[in-house]
């Protein structure tokens, strides 16, 4: 899909996500939020933040900015922000992939089921490491292809589908991690039936410790 439909699609979807998607998303959202290491005074970006369901989650003590492509998703977070008079949130629209924002500007990146709902995850996953400043969080809460050959099977036969409603089901934590200054620092399932992966890592660019990152993507940290 292209960004024009994603959009489309998502402006389409608004104004019942929030009892469709949102709602099944919600028990994971919550814990991956509420597990973030947010210190007094940080700066986080939440991209695509949709309707903003996370945004009333968020400490006030930290700044938050939620960028998201769809006008029709926007405006519901905006409405969210105004209903719990959410002073510390800003909310902007902005293409994931190529992010008006400064470099090194974040100390944490959340974003929650965005990688695979977006036309090129390697771009916004490099926006992601750009705009997040060396030894910062980058936290993905996302479904991330099983290992097992039968269930992998199935996502990539069910996934040309699902893109037509906005994600895809066949991309491996590992594709995604692929050749970047990402450090797994830690990775779980997060709900009952364990489709969602929470994966927190450490954004190590400007060549610190890149020889760290184990082939399978991992590494013991000690934050
Ligand atoms: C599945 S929704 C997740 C929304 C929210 N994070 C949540 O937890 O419910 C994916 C969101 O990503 C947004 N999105 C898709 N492509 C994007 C892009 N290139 N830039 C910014 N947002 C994008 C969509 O508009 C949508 O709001």
């Amino acid at each position: 899909m292209d960004l024009k439909k994603v959009e489309r699609v998502y402006t389409a979807y608004a104004s019942v996500y929030d009892h469709t998607f949102g709602k099944a998303f919600k028990q994971s959202r919550e814990s991956a939020v509420r597990g973030l290491p947010i210190k007094p005074g940080f700066r986080v970006l939440e991209v695509g933040v949709g309707t903003g369901e996370a945004l009333p989650l968020y400490p006030a003590h930290c700044n938050v900015l939620g960028i998201d492509l769809s006008d029709g998703m926007l405006g519901h977070a905006r409405r969210r922000v105004e209903q719990y008079q959410l002073s510390h949130v800003t909310l902007q629209r902005m293409d994931a992939g190529n992010m008006e924002l400064a470099d090194d500007s974040f100390d944490i990146v959340m974003a929650a089921y965005v990688v695979t709902a977006v036309p090129d995850y390697r771009k916004v996953v490099n926006e992601m490491i750009r705009v997040c400043k060396p030894g910062g969080r980058i936290v993905m809460l996302n479904h991330f292809s099983n290992g097992n050959k039968v269930i992998a099977a199935v996502e990539k036969l069910i996934s040309p589908l699902c893109k037509h409603i906005g994600f895809r089901t066949d991309l491996a934590l590992n594709t995604v991690l692929e050749g970047t200054s990402l450090l797994v620092a830690s990775k779980k399932k997060v709900n009952p039936l364990r489709f969602w992966h929470l994966v927190e890592c450490v954004n190590k660019k400007n060549g610190q410790e890149h020889e760290m990152v184990y082939a399978n993507g991992y590494a013991s940290l000690q934050a």
